[in-house]
């Protein structure tokens, strides 16, 4: 596996490879991989002649200090699970590579980008088209994979690859999730066992708001109760938002009958935030 930390040269690296007709697919994270990366990767590798997966925390993204300092950081672990699933090329860049002196542009999404995790987290997709812009220009792969945790962050990068004429095919791969239903998270290591043990109600109230919807249920403020209920009794999680919204615009839906919808929601669990989705197709 080679390992990059400057644009130039893993650009150099991708072109080589594409010159040789090697397809390209890039797995962009944070770190801290766990199964649900390393899905993401071998998904890449099922379609790919070459994967590259980049490591970046990104400053920009965060809204909150203490969230991005405390983020976890696990580099020579990650570059061995990278070496072990046979990466092909590893791009570290470091915060003053990717953000010297001077840098002033940025990328800003529309209406994708505004309710949910944009109206909570101010700034935080404008951080996330930035880097992924960067990212992209600095790996130029032919197809890029994003897990359908983010659901939104799909939904504004899948917008700026239409908008901007990227010419990248966008994949997204299902949720990856514990036994009872925990979506994995970097973010699930700071837990403590009690909070790690409630935690699962997440999956749990959106469970219960599809079925209701299988059972013939389609307003969305009886399906978002079912859940609210559901959380309100677990004294350890305090809800932010739960919203049932078009998969594509990301507009609220008041009624889900003829609309590919999904339900999202951000929960907190002492100062953790975890946010989860599930779909309900029309
Ligand atoms: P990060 O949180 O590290 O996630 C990297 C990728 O892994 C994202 O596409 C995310 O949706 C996916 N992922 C996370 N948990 C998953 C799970 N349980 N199952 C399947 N996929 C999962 O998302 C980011 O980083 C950043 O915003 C990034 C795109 C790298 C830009 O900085």
């Amino acid at each position: 596996m080679e390992i990059f930390d400057q644009p130039h040269d893993i650009r150099e690296w991708s072109r080589l490879q594409s010159t040789s007709s090697f397809s390209i697919g890039f797995v962009p994270t944070m770190g801290a991989l766990h199964d649900g990366h390393t899905r993401l990767i071998e998904v890449a590798q099922q379609d790919c002649d070459r994967v590259v997966v980049s490591i970046f925390v990104n400053a920009l993204q965060f809204n909150s200090p203490q969230d991005y300092e405390k983020y976890p950081r696990l580099m020579d672990a990650d570059i061995q699970v990278c070496k072990e699933i046979g990466v092909d090329a590893l791009y570290t860049p470091s915060h003053a590579t990717m953000y010297p002196p001077g840098f002033e542009t940025h990328v800003s999404p529309g209406q994708t980008a505004t309710p949910m995790e944009g109206a909570f987290r101010k700034g935080h997709f404008e951080g996330v088209a930035t880097v992924v812009n960067k990212l992209f220009s600095a790996t130029q792969p032919h197809r890029a994979y994003f897990g359908a945790k983010d659901f939104q962050q799909l939904a504004v990068i899948k917008r700026m690859i239409i908008d901007f004429d990227l010419g990248i095919e966008l994949v997204s791969v299902e949720t990856v999730r514990q036994p009872d239903g925990l979506a994995l998270s970097s973010r699930n290591a700071r837990l403590t066992a009690q909070q790690r043990d409630a935690a699962c109600v997440i999956y749990r109230g959106l469970q219960a708001a599809r079925n209701a919807y299988m059972q013939g249920e389609q307003s969305s403020a009886e399906l978002m109760s079912i859940t609210t209920d559901i959380y309100t009794s677990c004294s350890e999680a305090r809800v932010e938002y739960i919203e049932i919204f078009d998969s594509t615009t990301m507009c609220a839906l008041q009624n889900i009958s003829k609309r590919n919808a999904v339900m999202a929601v951000a929960v907190w669990f002492g100062d953790i935030r975890l946010i989860d989705n599930i779909e309900f197709t029309a």
